[in-house]
């Protein structure tokens, strides 16, 4: 059975159970890599995507819920809030061992596309869902403002 979506602006026919966890389908049927499995289980959010500008885990969403709608990952960012995310990150050097990014990445931009001036306590309830095992939070932090203020700029 078939899943058409659109994705990365792209629209897309995926050949695949439509019961298949979303994150199957992006890496193995879609060949994207860029999102990664952590868990399975919506606890590190290593998996996140956006869903219609939303941040979401690809791991527990369904293929069949996406069908019609539009789901951009990591390879997909083009609006100016996430070259701002990408230019902070790059700027401050965020990434430790680097699995945990593009899921920081994802949940960060979808956070200054709706708050282009977030406050600690907004970035922190945004990306709380959002782990590193590398403990590199407080240049997620930083990253976070410094986008947010080239946005600004
Ligand atoms: S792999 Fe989806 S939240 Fe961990
Ligand atoms: S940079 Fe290593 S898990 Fe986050």
């Amino acid at each position: 059975m078939s899943t058409t979506f659109k994705l990365n602006g792209n629209p897309t026919t995926l050949d695949a159970d439509p019961t298949m966890p979303l994150l199957w389908a992006i890496r193995e049927v879609a060949g994207l890599h860029g999102t990664k499995f952590g868990c399975g289980m919506a606890l590190c959010g290593a998996c996140t995507v956006h869903l219609d500008g939303q941040a979401i885990r690809s791991c527990v969403m369904p293929l069949s819920a996406v069908a019609g709608r539009e789901v951009t990952t990591i390879e997909g960012l083009q609006s100016g809030p996430a070259k701002a995310v990408q230019a902070a990150w790059i700027e401050l050097q965020v990434p430790q061992c680097g699995y945990c990014q593009s899921g920081q990445v994802m949940s960060a931009t979808a956070l200054l596309e709706k708050n282009p001036s977030p406050t600690d306590s907004d970035i922190d309830g945004a990306m709380s869902g959002n782990i590193c095992r590398c403990a590199t939070y407080s240049r997620i932090r930083a990253a976070i403002h410094a986008a947010a203020q080239s946005i600004k700029a």
